[in-house]
């Protein structure tokens, strides 16, 4: 099942947001059925958090309320997104299994009285969440008004408790088989940590000084695996009793405790919560780091933006207020990288509950306000573009993403925490992202072949098969940018010898890190073409490569900092130190220049074509004139050139 069966369904793209009656009395929805034909609403996820409502005592359901909603709802025209209500389990819960309830790494306990007070691992945990999936999709699985399956909501919560290690060690024995393996993947021969018995192998709890890094990498591992069993599990429970398609909200950017490569794979489609935590630019730039993401989790397949802001968030998300235009521009960004819709978490903000100041379509203020005037109007815009649904846009350029590199970079005792893995990735694809290209992510061992350029900024860790996949995409004619400390070590966390990076890889590189040398944060390293390095330096060895730049001074003066390997057809470059915005974006251009990625657009406008139709937002302050009059979907009528700050969606002929 793909979004198809949703934008049919709806008759274009989704707009709406999360929905909570149950916080609110009958007048007020009364008004918000009223205020969703107004902002032309035409998807609600119901039911997110609404466990204790559904069964407010251990196996007693109480749906009536539901069913009011429901079809309230469905009379109004607005389809549902029917939430499973497992992300926030009800104080009975607590009280009737102690023992499903998460335990940090420090052995505390937690309660509810916030959400996500569970343990992904727990039997208990595990029947309860299955149960009332079950029940819902049995009572609700054909029901008119519900169009889509949510289940559970943003899976991320870990867990160090005794049936969390009871579930690692099975995950432990189906990856490594015999204790003796895992001893040896895990290097336990050092400070005595050999494991005996299978019973001794615990997950990475409070201890004394640095973890084993295996064992960090395969709990992170683990966590993830369990997260998407549990969601299979709830998946399976809804299909067996409903056709319509099902999928989890996944938070993007910065959560990482997921593969978002085995969910995408898992989903019917991808769904993001995305909220950019920087303001102006940096926020449009983050919108397209997370969207295009999604896509390509996805396969490449349209997906759909589950939640975002209308405003501030709350202090510890760092998202800050919104400008004027700024809910069009994100909503706009999204739906050109691929999103069928745009919703929002939620559409009446709440007046009590932890998240009272958390901002919403219909703000506190209530309908006389700037914001929800601004969604009215975005939600006219999203109707207009209802061609769009279902159309899918291609990249010639990928930057490689790979859940255990990012994991395998965050274990103890690495030779710095300078830099770390999501800034890294961020950059690359905030440089391409300056120049005006569309980025594809990819994973290491995808098949690259028809990307013109492809970005490896953090690959910490790299298989052996996705360091031949690297070494045969350059070989093929491919152009490759591999950054410091990339392949350094393999898939079970253990150094490569002989150099660095992984063989395959040096042979397409042509070249041998013998050192790394990390930098003072404060200090700076000159190469010989101008460029300043920081955070990191090392000290390698050409073998083949051709030297574009060596560092000029130190134990590394004359020694290679970034270098071009002509392989195959391909060319393999090596940059070992990190630039500054302005340096890197100058490589990032030289690489797009010798690939044959050529844009369009004057710098400050982001285009980007999505099947028949191409998506400008113009962030900058001048007027760019268009190369021949189009006619743009958000105005209706025939456009000659873009006003400054301004948007269109044209059909192209
Ligand atoms: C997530 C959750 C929502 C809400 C928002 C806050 O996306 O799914 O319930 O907490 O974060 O930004």
């Amino acid at each position: 099942m793909t979004a198809r069966e949703l934008i049919e369904r709806l008759g274009g793209l989704a707009f709406g947001g999360d929905y909570n009656p149950e916080q609110w009395d009958e007048p007020v929805w009364a008004e918000d059925d009223e205020l969703m034909r107004r902002a032309r609403v035409n998807l609600a996820t119901v039911g997110v958090f609404s466990w204790a409502l559904m069964e407010p005592e251990e196996g007693r359901y109480d749906f009536a309320w539901l069913d009011a909603h429901l079809d309230r709802l469905h009379a109004n025209g607005v389809a549902v997104d029917l939430a499973t209500p497992t992300a926030s389990p009800p104080p009975w819960f607590t009280k009737a299994h102690p023992d499903a309830l998460p335990v940090t790494p420090d052995g505390v306990q937690l309660v509810h009285g916030s959400r996500d007070t569970y343990c992904l691992a727990a039997p208990a945990y595990r029947d309860a969440a299955r149960r009332i999936a079950s029940a819902l999709a049995e009572r609700y699985g054909r029901h008119p008004a519900v169009a889509l399956w949510h289940v559970h909501n943003e899976y991320a919560t870990l867990c160090w408790c005794d049936h969390a290690a009871a579930a690692f060690r099975d995950w432990l024995r189906d990856r490594h088989g015999t204790l003796d393996a895992l001893n040896e993947a895990w290097g336990t021969a050092f400070w005595s940590q050999r494991y005996t018995s299978w019973d001794d192998v615990l997950p990475p709890r409070a201890t004394q000084w640095h973890h084993n890094p295996g064992q960090t990498l395969d709990f992170r591992r683990f966590g993830s695996d369990l997260a998407l069993a549990a969601y299979r599990e709830q998946r399976d429970a809804i299909r067996a009793h409903s056709d319509r398609p099902v999928t989890t909200n996944l938070m993007l950017p910065g959560y990482q405790n997921l593969d978002l490569w085995a969910f995408g794979r898992e989903l019917d489609f991808v769904t993001i919560d995305h909220y950019p935590d920087r303001p102006g630019l940096d926020a449009a730039a983050d919108t397209a780091f997370g969207a295009d993401r999604a896509r390509s989790f996805g396969g490449g397949r349209p997906w759909l933006l589950m939640e975002q802001g209308t405003n501030t968030v709350y202090a510890e998300r760092r998202v800050l207020p919104k400008d004027p235009g700024d809910i069009l521009r994100h909503t706009l960004g999204h739906i050109a990288r691929g999103s069928d819709g745009a919703l929002f978490f939620q559409w009446r903000q709440s007046k009590a509950g932890a998240e009272t100041w958390h901002s919403a379509i219909v703000p506190h203020a209530g309908p006389d306000s700037r914001i929800f005037r601004e969604v009215t109007e975005v939600g006219e815009a999203v109707a207009r573009l209802a061609e769009v649904a279902g159309s899918t846009v291609t990249a010639e350029v990928a930057v490689l993403h790979d859940a255990d590199a990012w994991w395998a970079s965050e274990v103890d005792g690495l030779p710095s925490p300078d830099p770390d893995y999501h800034t890294r990735l961020r950059h690359a694809h905030r440089a391409l992202w300056d120049a005006g290209v569309v980025t594809d992510f990819a994973h290491p061992e995808h098949d690259l072949g028809r990307y013109r350029l492809v970005l490896a900024p953090a690959l910490f860790l790299l298989s052996d098969a996705g360091a031949a996949n690297l070494s045969r995409y350059v070989a093929e004619g491919g152009t490759l940018l591999v950054q410091h400390f990339s392949g350094a070590v393999d898939e079970r966390m253990q150094a490569r010898l002989g150099g660095y990076p992984a063989p395959a890889l040096r042979e397409a590189l042509g070249v041998r890190v013998e050192e790394p040398r990390p930098l003072r944060r404060d200090e700076r390293i000159t190469l010989s073409n101008g460029a300043q390095g920081t955070l990191w330096s090392e000290s390698m060895r050409v073998e083949d490569a051709e030297t574009v730049a060596s560092y000029t001074h130190g134990m590394l003066a004359g020694r290679p900092a970034l270098t071009r390997h002509a392989f195959g057809a391909g060319h393999g470059w090596y940059l070992s130190t990190v630039l500054d915005t302005t340096d890197y974006a100058e490589l990032v251009g030289r690489l797009l220049e010798e690939a044959g990625v050529v844009t369009e657009w004057p710098p400050g406008v982001e285009a980007v074509t999505r099947g028949g139709w191409q998506f400008l937002l113009n962030h900058g302050g001048d007027t760019v004139p268009l190369p021949q009059t189009a006619h743009d979907l958000l105005t209706g009528g025939p456009l000659t050139e873009l006003p400054p700050h301004g948007c269109a969606v044209l059909r192209m002929p």
